[in-house]
């Protein structure tokens, strides 16, 4: 898998729709205050850039090397002592991470706070199938209420649930992880329900979430 996402680094990086968007601008707002961040799944270190650009003290994590992390680990693994962090987040990740309750307690324990958490959240079988056909990493998106689940079962308090829609040039995206031919046409016949009016692109929903360590 490591090998994989190292490949598809510069794609990530340059993603419009990695790159840019309200929950990038939500995140910095939830994260004011802070001055010390961790980002578990770096990718193109999106939400790293913006929160060095508002002034926070921020280590990457990934573990594929390609993604030029601080630091190589996968989320399940956090290699930092209890607290270390103002701030742990991790946006649109958990649904390729093996082990989603053991990433979110390990995210819980080296935060001091605030844990901010962005997934893809589960809409349907179809769309499923159609995400795993697209990129064989793509293990499950969880529904809010599997996500509040996960939250509590780590000890964290939720604050804030937002959902976010964010739509896919159906070209780029499906190029990102080099599905072609056969296989890009199911994807985009799986996803006729959520398929833009002009068919260029798909919608998806976001669930982002912030909460906070017990007291
Ligand atoms: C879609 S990208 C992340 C996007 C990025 N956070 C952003 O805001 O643009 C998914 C990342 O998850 C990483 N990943 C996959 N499995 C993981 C795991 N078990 N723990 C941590 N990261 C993992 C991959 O290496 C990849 O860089």
């Amino acid at each position: 898998m490591t090998d994989v996402w190292s490949s598809r680094a510069e794609g990530y990086r340059a993603a419009v729709e990695q790159r840019e968007g309200e929950d990038l601008d939500l995140i910095v707002e939830w994260a004011a205050g802070a001055k010390t961040a961790l980002d578990v799944a770096t990718g193109g270190g999106h939400v790293a850039r913006r929160l060095r650009d508002a002034g926070l003290d921020v280590i990457t994590c990934d573990p594929a090397p390609g993604m030029h992390p601080d630091v190589i680990c996968r989320a399940e693994d956090l290699p930092f002592a209890p607290g270390s962090f103002d701030v742990v987040l991790t946006r649109i990740a958990p649904h390729h991470f093996a082990d989603v309750p053991a990433a979110i307690a390990a995210i819980a324990r080296v935060s001091r706070d605030l844990v901010i958490v962005e997934d893809t959240l589960y809409a349907s079988d179809r769309v499923e199938e159609a995400e795993r056909l697209r990129d064989p990493t793509h293990i499950r998106s969880y529904s809010e209420a599997e996500w509040r689940s996960f939250l509590m079962d780590a000890g964290l308090v939720l604050e804030e649930v937002r959902h976010i829609e964010k739509t896919h040039p159906f070209d780029a995206w499906l190029a990102r992880t080099g599905c072609e031919g056969e296989e890009a046409e199911r994807v985009r016949a799986l996803l006729a329900e959520r398929t833009t009016p002009d068919g260029s692109g798909w919608t998806d929903v976001k669930v982002l979430l912030g909460a906070r360590k017990e007291a």
